[in-house]
């Protein structure tokens, strides 16, 4: 392994060490993971795919009062103890500062953004992105989005209260409804905005095995088990 990406995995385990089970150090590997396999069909820095993958979630403004900022903080000064050039650590910086589902919700599709200086790492981001998505989704996905529901104490489910679709970034970091609509806010729609030919093909499974789970959830809320 090439060494800044060592020493950048033992920097994450240390900082994630107690952070909650959706968003700790073994989501980071799992999206770690992803990154470098859709990677490998793409034409892209992968030295740049690893490093944002791996520190994509290292100051979540979810859990730091809605800071935006010290993410880029806390991963600026991480590349610059390790050594990384100013144009890898922009790129990074970029991708981290992008990828979020929330901040697509404002800034619309990445491919509309852009930088100064150094090179927009499009392809980068897309990347990233779609492992950070693929993560949202399937058996995990659900895992993570009834831990996160626990964690914040919100309803597993209310057939009195509605999704809210079309939600703007503001909406949506406040929303406190059920798990379930977590489903039909964010989760469902995760496969038709996936980026790359390889995420694609993940999604469609992932995203069938939700749709499975949502069945035989409202079947066994509503006692209709059709086994006796
Ligand atoms: P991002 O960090 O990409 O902006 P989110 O803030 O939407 O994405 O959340 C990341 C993960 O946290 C989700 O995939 C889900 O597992 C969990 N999560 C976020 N909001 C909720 C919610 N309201 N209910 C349940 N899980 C949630
Ligand atoms: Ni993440």
């Amino acid at each position: 392994m090439n060494h800044r990406i060592e020493k950048t995995v033992l920097f994450v385990k240390e900082k994630l060490k107690d952070a909650e089970a959706g968003h700790d150090w073994f989501h980071i590997e799992r999206v770690w993971n992803l990154a470098k396999k859709i990677a490998e069909i793409e034409s892209c820095n992968r030295e740049v795919v690893e490093l944002a993958a791996l520190l994509h979630d290292i100051a979540d403004p979810k859990f730091h009062d809605g800071n935006e900022e010290l993410a880029l903080t806390i991963s600026g000064e991480h590349l610059v103890s390790i050594g990384a050039e100013a144009d890898i650590i922009q790129q990074v910086l970029f991708i981290i500062k992008h990828m979020s589902f929330k901040n697509s919700l404002e800034t619309g599709p990445a491919s509309a953004l852009m930088t100064t200086g150094s090179r927009t790492p499009l392809t980068e981001l897309h990347i990233v992105q779609d492992a950070d998505r693929l993560d949202a989704i399937g058996a995990i996905g659900i895992a993570r989005t009834f831990n996160f529901g626990g964690y914040k104490n919100n309803l597993m489910y209310d057939p009195e209260i509605k999704p809210k679709l079309n939600m703007t970034k503001a909406e949506y970091k406040k929303n406190d409804g059920t798990t379930i609509n977590h489903f039909y806010e964010k989760l469902l729609l995760l496969k038709d905005r996936m980026n790359t030919v390889t995420a694609k093909k993940i999604a469609s499974r992932r995203h069938d095995f939700m749709l499975k789970f949502l069945e035989e959830f409202y079947n066994e809320w509503n006692s209709n088990d059709t086994s006796c």
